[in-house]
């Protein structure tokens, strides 16, 4: 059928698919089609106008999605209404595992919930009851409830294959646009430090746009770190990632000053943001990663800002919430731009 479309660069595809989903704005029952170097991304109607610097919006024909099955995982379980509409609406796909958090209520009959995500999503091969992350490794805390075979899998996003652990290493699918978006600010010949680096998203997203002339991957869990190695190991442009397996706290001191600095460690880094604004160039950017109250939103980031003044002279560039944490709380990025 004709419809609009939004023509947009493939390497820009996925960002731009996730505002659409987020704006309510991509049509469902429509393919994405692929032109070359582009995609097509179906509009939906209404909801005011797209952003300009998203793409060109066109006319083309797009093929109606096959409809598999219920349009629900929860419409897959013989359940009364009232239990299943209880269950959680969304869930999280990492490579061939899906992770699902339940209710206390729900928890008796997990198994039958995981049968059903395993017969929903499709290539799922695993299904894992998310009990949250834990500790300073932030270790996922996971039980089986359906299928087989081992915690470990390849997970793509922003076109790359990451080698993930779910239970050794911390990784989350949420952040996929926020590694996307850091490396779309990269300039070229910067040089980087992805500090509590996990198993490198931001180093690898980094990496593969090709600007950055140097990338120093930190974490303290050598089991991260060895899944870096791994998917680095894939890509010619892993070179220029250096991983290093050190806490935060050893690295720091020694570190000289670069343009880009990330650090993604939200309920503890704040310990480390001095010395770690310290090792941001003047010029440069500090992605800062915290989980902040919603109350205390709309003034955090200036109380940032005045916390490094010992430091040095930063600005906030940009505030934005990543996705909620809690009933009261967000995950939110805060760009800090160092002028000296
Ligand atoms: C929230 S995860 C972020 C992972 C990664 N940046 C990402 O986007 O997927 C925090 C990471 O910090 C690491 N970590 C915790 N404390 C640390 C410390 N003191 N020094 C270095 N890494 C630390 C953990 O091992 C974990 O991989």
């Amino acid at each position: 059928m004709i419809a609009l479309g939004l023509l947009v660069p493939r390497t820009r595809g996925e960002d731009v698919r996730q505002e659409l989903l987020d704006a309510g704005r991509l049509r469902p029952d429509l393919e994405i089609r692929r032109e070359g170097e582009f995609l097509v991304l179906p509009l939906a109607e209404g909801g005011g106008s797209v952003p300009a610097a998203w793409g060109e919006i066109v006319e083309r024909e797009f093929q109606e999605v096959a409809r598999r099955g219920p349009a629900r995982y929860r419409d897959l379980l013989d359940w009364p209404d009232a239990e299943k509409e209880a269950l959680p609406r969304s869930f999280d796909v990492v490579g061939d595992i899906v992770l699902v958090r339940l209710p206390p209520e729900a928890a008796a009959r997990r198994n039958e919930v995981g049968e059903a995500l395993l017969r929903f999503v499709p290539g799922a091969r695993l299904v894992g009851l998310d009990r949250g992350v834990q500790g300073a490794g932030r270790l996922r805390q996971v039980e089986r409830i359906a299928g087989a075979g081992s915690w470990r899998t390849r997970h793509r996003e922003n076109g790359l294959e990451l080698e993930v652990d779910v239970e050794k290493a911390y990784f989350s699918p949420r952040l996929a646009r926020e590694h996307a978006r850091v490396a779309e600010e990269v300039r070229s010949g910067d040089e980087v430090y992805d500090l509590c680096c996990g198993v490198g998203p931001f180093s690898l997203t980094i990496a593969r746009r090709g600007r950055a002339t140097r990338i120093t991957a930190v974490d303290a869990n050598p089991e991260a770190i060895a899944l870096l190695r791994t998917s680095l190991a894939r890509y010619p442009f892993g070179a220029c990632i250096a991983p290093v397996p050190m806490p935060v706290e050893a690295f720091v001191p020694t570190a000289t000053p670069v343009e880009r600095v990330v650090m993604n460690l939200p309920r503890e880094g704040i310990k480390y943001l001095p010395s770690v604004a310290r090792t941001t160039a003047p010029g440069g950017r500090l992605y800062y990663y915290e989980v902040v109250p919603r109350s205390e939103l709309p003034g955090r980031g200036n109380v940032l800002v005045t916390s490094l003044s010992p430091v040095g002279s930063f600005a906030l560039a940009d505030q934005r919430v990543v996705h909620p944490y809690s009933p009261s709380s967000d995950l939110v990025a805060f760009t800090l731009e160092r002028s000296g």
